[in-house]
């Protein structure tokens, strides 16, 4: 597809002339940003707009590619499986498809897994936390500070962030019990283990629920003992440990599942996002004896495990393996961290943090408004990026794994130059 090419009119007359359209139709809670660009096609770790810009994608779908746009691979066998058949109902017309991915999937979550798909990260949170309440009996469900697990009732009591997920639209699920998260707006080891000893000796905890490392919440790491102690916590009081692995997962930090990194293994595991490349698919995966305790035709709908996400899902784990890219996020996170490290040291009282396991790096800017210079300014000169945490501060990269050595080298050409002039207008 070829280079990067700077441009002055972004977004576009054609990305503006769309934005300006959209709110005819489109209804204004799921509107894009007006300022963004409108894609016309991907490759890899290209987006091409419909006004003929070229950029490098940052954002890689919020997390859904891993393996790039339009991968080949994935592209291929979406259109043999779209042309064989779109859907039955697996409950109703099996087909192997289904296992194929099961399988796939158990052996890369530590094998021994059993495991179930469904349509979105928040269905598959769902999913695991009735999995845990039957399984337990118990009605009592943990979670974090800082946290996101998805939109519907029951993920908006687990997610934190009032502005813009939860306002408005109580009441939530009960019993749902909250923890700081070591390392998010001052939380501590201690502080967490005094309030995990209260909440789980007072209530009847199901499970915990729980990110690796924070996402949408900031790019937060706890640190290393956190989730070890997490799983003492469980273990010890009957509950189940539920890592939301959604957006962490499918090799991002360096491992398969971030969780691997703190040698836990969760009792249940939410996969989603990248998974099928941004097809709508998710799964739970989890220890046989618990996935195996609710009867048939408990857990389903009508779309879930669709042929066409499925086969994308195992396209997706192959090139995965073929590519190395688990090990490639590892490099990709000591290239980014170097990269902003340098700009740090360039530009004094930039930036205030750089963090994050493996190639999902945050990036803490000391200003909103100047990130939000640095990202207009990078994607003039043809990148797009995306931010994390309450105040919009950390820039998030959610990079295809795909991208290449030069690729990266010339985004980070791009903030260099964002930089240096972001940091002149703050003077
Ligand atoms: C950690 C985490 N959990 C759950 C979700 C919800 O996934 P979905 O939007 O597919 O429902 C997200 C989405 O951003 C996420 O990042």
């Amino acid at each position: 597809m070829g280079s990067i090419k700077i441009v002055t009119d972004v977004p576009g007359p054609r990305s503006s002339a769309l934005a300006a359209a959209a709110p005819a139709w489109v209804a204004r809670p799921v509107a894009p940003d007006p300022t963004s660009v409108a894609i016309a096609r991907g490759e890899g770790a290209m987006v091409e707009d419909v006004d003929g810009n070229r950029y490098l994608d940052l954002t890689g779908g919020l997390g859904c590619l891993a393996v790039g746009h339009s991968h080949p691979k994935v592209v291929d066998a979406i259109r043999e499986q779209a042309t064989r058949f779109l859907h039955t109902d697996y409950s109703v017309i099996p087909y192997d498809l289904y296992q194929r991915l099961a399988e796939a999937v158990s052996q890369h979550c530590g094998g021994g897994r059993k495991v179930a798909f469904f349509n979105s990260g928040a269905e598959a949170i769902e999913n695991a936390v009735k999995i845990a309440r039957a399984v337990t009996g118990r009605p009592g469900i943990i979670c974090f500070e800082g946290a996101f697990h998805g939109r519907t009732n029951l993920t908006l009591a687990l997610t934190q962030r009032e502005v813009p997920y939860k306002q408005g639209f109580g009441p939530f699920a009960p019993e749902v019990y909250r923890l700081p998260y070591p390392g998010f707006e001052g939380a501590t080891m201690e502080s967490f283990e005094k309030a995990a000893r209260e909440v789980f000796a007072a209530h009847d905890i199901a499970a915990a629920v729980v990110e690796p490392q924070l996402g949408e919440g900031g790019f937060v790491v706890p640190p290393p003992e956190f989730l070890p102690l997490l799983k003492w916590f469980t273990k010890e009081f009957g509950a189940l440990l539920v890592v939301d692995e959604i957006q962490t997962g499918y090799g991002r930090t360096g491992m398969f599942l971030a969780s691997e990194r703190r040698a836990v293994r969760p009792d249940l595991v939410a996969l989603g996002k990248s998974i099928a490349s941004g097809l709508p698919l998710s799964a739970v995966a989890g220890e046989p004896d618990l996935m195996d305790a609710l009867n048939p035709g408990t857990l389903g709908g009508t779309y879930v495990g669709n042929p066409v996400a499925l086969a994308a899902g195992i396209a997706v784990l192959e090139v995965i393996d073929e590519g190395h890219l688990v090990e490639r996020a590892k490099r990709l996170g000591e290239l980014i961290t170097t990269g902003w490290t340098a700009i740090a040291s360039a530009a004094p009282g930039l930036i205030g943090d750089i963090r994050g396991l493996g190639s999902m790096v945050g990036v803490e800017f000391r200003d909103r408004e100047v990130l939000a210079r640095l990202r207009a300014t990078a994607m003039q000169l043809g990148v797009l990026t995306v931010t994390a945490g309450k105040e919009a501060k950390v820039l998030r990269h959610l990079i295809p794994l795909v991208i290449t050595d030069d690729e990266l080298a010339e985004a980070f050409a791009v903030f260099n130059e964002a930089a240096a002039a972001a940091a002149v207008a703050a003077v």
